[in-house]
């Protein structure tokens, strides 16, 4: 049987990939399908816990007994995520789980109107019999003048989990436990894990679970094979800083992550 161990407890769970938009129609997105923190929820809601799980973008039926919210850019996850943690009563929330793949940009301006494609370079001729191109539109946000090799102007999304980290130590949110997830390939030089142990150090959290990505394990499959490493400035000594889990459903994973959270919020847990 599943511990009932997380019961009562709060925990906020963000799924899937967001979508910068960049037009009306168009945006710039990622593979992530959102199942592991699908698959997260439903085990934390049956062990117990009130869990709300922040969809972006996913195509999947919501979890029985999981309150979902959804979302489609970077800054909609993060205004409902921050709606989440000062919701409450402003009590906080006893974790937060950071599954969705956030994108780190965006594009800086959104066009009003489909962005056109304009005769000239870089463009394939127009079609016998087709209508000419459409003239170029002004102003900002518009389409600009056709060019050799168009470029998106992009802005810096905020590092959501390093800001959950950084308002949690200024006392300004009251989270209890902070994980993040990480697909990472690795390269000749450095591998997938020592990646994921700088991006713990980087982002702060007290969990990290690293996926290796690089061969075809990860996004938009079932099974998951990941390295959970605990950040060593908010781990009670003796723990283990690395676990690696078994290649197998995302549940599994989930029930992990599950098990770590409720015995990091155990009284005794010593952090
Ligand atoms: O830097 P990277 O995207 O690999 O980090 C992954 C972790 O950081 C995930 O937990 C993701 O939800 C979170 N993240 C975030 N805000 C961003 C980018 C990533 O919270 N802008």
């Amino acid at each position: 049987a599943l511990p009932y161990d997380l019961a009562g407890r709060r925990i906020v769970v963000t799924a899937g990939g967001t979508r910068e938009p960049l037009d009306p129609v168009r945006f710039l997105g990622n593979r992530s399908s959102g199942r592991q923190g699908y698959a997260l929820a439903l085990v934390a809601a049956a062990r117990g816990a009130d869990v709300t799980l922040i969809a972006a973008n996913t195509d999947l039926l919501d979890p029985p007994g999981v309150t979902v919210r959804r979302v489609g850019s970077a800054l909609e996850l993060q205004h409902a995520l921050l709606g989440e943690l000062a919701g409450a009563g402003g009590s906080g929330v006893d974790a937060v789980v950071m599954n969705a793949a956030v994108a780190d940009f965006r594009p800086s301006i959104v066009a009003d109107h489909k962005i056109k494609k304009v005769s000239g370079a870089g463009t394939e001729p127009a079609a016998a019999g087709t209508a000419p191109a459409e003239p170029a539109e002004t102003g900002p946000g518009r389409t600009e003048p056709a060019e050799a090799g168009r470029s998106i102007a992009l802005t810096e999304n905020p590092d959501i989990l390093r800001g959950l980290v950084r308002a949690r130590a200024a006392g300004e949110l009251t989270i209890g436990v902070i994980v993040g997830f990480a697909a990472e390939t690795g390269d000749q030089q450095t591998s997938a894990l020592d990646f994921g142990r700088a991006k713990l150090a980087r982002k702060g959290s007290d969990v990290l679970v690293v996926n290796e990505v690089s061969g075809g394990q990860g996004f938009e499959v079932a099974d998951n094979a990941a390295v959970v490493l605990q950040n060593p400035d908010t781990t009670a000594p003796g723990e283990p800083l690395q676990r690696q889990l078994a290649r197998g459903p995302k549940a599994l994973i989930g029930a992990a992550v599950c098990d770590l959270i409720a015995q990091r919020l155990r009284p005794d847990a010593g952090s």
